[in-house]
């Protein structure tokens, strides 16, 4: 009897082996339910599948390798899934998954706690992406011993103090992202030792100092974002060197001055211009007509003078020349014949044509414009009753005269922006479907549709009334 349920036993022990190991090794499963116990809230069941004494290796989001052992860890929560996040901190206990060799927990959005310690025991440990959470606290000093690592991710995290220098001891790694956290102080120079990186992400954080100029050794980069930070100082030459592969260059909303460099010309991967909020000045360098790759192009927002060059790009996605000191006098060539561009923001841009002289090689893929400051004359409408995903257009302060009350436009526009032009005729009550409205200083008349919007939307007009405006007289 004994001796036959043993054997019982050892035939399912067995049979479990031989169907492909569901069922983890003890460490593992301790380690995991750890895991699971320091989430205090999972709404949406994210590790609902995590049962003691079950087939861990089939868990959601748990890939054995070798038999038992746990060797990728992913969880993520759906940023467009409302309640598809995680609450809680990150167990120690994830220590127990020593064959462990991936972590990806994604988009956890509430996830607390400081640097993850358990890290640095997992000796086979190699790729680390802790995206979009809360961790908290400053970067290890010695996170310069995780140097088995291939990629390292803390994006959308808080965490604050300075960049390790030690990290110039992660020799092994193709991708550092840091971006979206409250770091601090400047880059450490020992960045230049990470001559595998092929992603460098930094944007998004309170970093200061001038960019230094260490990226002759780095020559398989080609992601390099330091948007949104506080650097000061000029774009460094060695940038110069990774022209052969570099496909994005985001610098940003930062505090960088000097010309633009003629050497951005050479960048023949270059996908992804932005040197946006800036206080670059000077001419932009005609050799740029050399970006034959250039899908998005935004140096908005500094101080450039004219001339600016003509591109050969074969299809521009995406162009903001805003704020700068331009007069462009017509929306480019180059610009109206891209058959796919989407986004077009050419606002204060001495741009004096009639819109009824514009002819876009294509309508269908405009989502964003913004011709905002210029000297526009004519009508909109015909653009607008072709397009068919806009969903912003603003022309705020230019000569636009056209009749409102014919205007027709796509279903998707959520932005319409046209004060201080010369519109009249009526506001018609397609407009009650916008988020956002300024039809303010035009010439328009008669009673308003009801809408949401304040009365600042509408003012200074000829002879509009009704809510928010005054009642109309009978
Ligand atoms: C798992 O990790 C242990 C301890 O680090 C190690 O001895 C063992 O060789 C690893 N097994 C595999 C399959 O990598
Ligand atoms: C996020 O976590 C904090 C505690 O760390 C908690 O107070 C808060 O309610 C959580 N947010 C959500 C949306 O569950
Ligand atoms: C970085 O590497 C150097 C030299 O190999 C070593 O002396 C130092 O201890 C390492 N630092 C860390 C934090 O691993
Ligand atoms: C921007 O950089 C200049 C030096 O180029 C410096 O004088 C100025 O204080 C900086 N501004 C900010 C807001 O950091
Ligand atoms: C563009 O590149 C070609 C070589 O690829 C070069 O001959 C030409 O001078 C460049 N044009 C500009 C305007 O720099
Ligand atoms: C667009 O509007 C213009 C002028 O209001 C009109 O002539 C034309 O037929 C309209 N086109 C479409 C596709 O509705
Ligand atoms: C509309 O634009 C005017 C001036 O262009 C501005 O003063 C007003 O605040 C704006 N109102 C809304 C609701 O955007």
């Amino acid at each position: 009897m004994n001796s036959l349920f043993i054997c019982t036993v050892v035939i399912s022990l067995l049979c479990i082996n031989t169907t492909g190991a569901a069922t983890c090794h003890p460490d593992d499963e301790a380690g995991l339910l750890a895991f699971k116990a320091g989430i205090t809230r999972d709404p949406s069941g994210i590790l609902s599948t995590w049962k003691k004494g079950t087939a861990c290796c089939s868990w959601n989001g748990i890939n054995c390798f070798n038999g038992d052992r746990v060797i990728t860890l992913t969880v993520y929560g759906q940023s467009d899934v409302a309640g598809s996040f995680l609450t809680g901190t990150l167990s120690p206990s994830l220590s127990k998954l020593q064959n462990l060799s991936s972590i990806h927990f994604t988009d956890l959005k509430n996830i607390t706690g400081p640097f993850p310690q358990f890290l640095f025991q997992l000796p086979q440990l190699t790729i680390v992406y802790i995206e979009n959470s809360r961790l908290s606290g400053p970067l290890p000093v010695n996170i310069g011993s995780l140097s088995q690592f291939y990629a390292l991710s803390f994006e959308g995290n808080r965490f604050t103090g300075p960049i390790p220098s030690s990290v110039s001891n992660l020799t092994q790694l193709t991708q550092l992202r840091l971006g979206g956290n409250l770091l601090t102080g400047t880059i450490p120079l020992g960045i230049a030792n990470l001559k595998l990186m092929s992603v460098l992400s930094l944007g998004g954080n309170r970093l200061s100092g001038t960019i230094p100029d260490i990226f002759k050794p780095i020559t398989e980069l080609r992601f390099l974002t330091l948007s949104n930070n506080r650097f000061s100082g000029n774009i460094p030459p060695s940038i110069a060197s990774l022209a052969p592969i570099l496909r994005f260059l985001e610098l940003g909303n930062n505090n960088l001055s000097g010309t633009i460099p003629s050497f951005l010309s050479r960048f023949k991967a270059l996908d992804t211009l932005d040197l946006s909020r800036n206080r670059f000045s000077g001419v932009v360098p005609k050799s740029l007509a050399n970006l034959t790759k250039i899908f998005n192009l935004d140096l908005s927002h500094n101080l450039l003078t004219d001339p600016f060059p003509v591109l050969f790009v074969k299809g521009i996605e995406s162009l903001d020349l805003s704020y700068n000191q331009f007069h462009l006098k017509t929306i480019p060539t180059w610009v109206t014949s891209s058959p796919i561009i989407f986004s077009l923001k050419l606002a204060k841009c001495g741009i004096k044509m009639s819109l009824d002289n514009w002819k876009p090689a294509q309508t269908y893929y405009y989502d964003f414009i913004d011709l905002s400051e210029n000297e526009i004359s004519g009508s909109p409408a015909r653009f607008l009753n072709q397009t068919e995903f806009l969903v912003e257009f603003k022309a705020a302060g230019n000569k636009l005269r056209f009749d409102m009350g014919k205007l027709k436009f796509a279903k998707t526009l959520k932005t319409l922006d046209l004060s201080r032009n010369l519109v009249f005729g009526k506001v018609p009550a397609t407009v009650a479907g916008l988020q956002s409205l300024n039809v303010s200083q035009n010439h328009l008349c008669g009673k308003l549709p009801a809408t949401k919007f304040p009365a600042s939307a509408f003012a200074g007009n000829d002879c509009l009334c009704g809510s928010p405006l005054s009642p109309c007289k009978v």
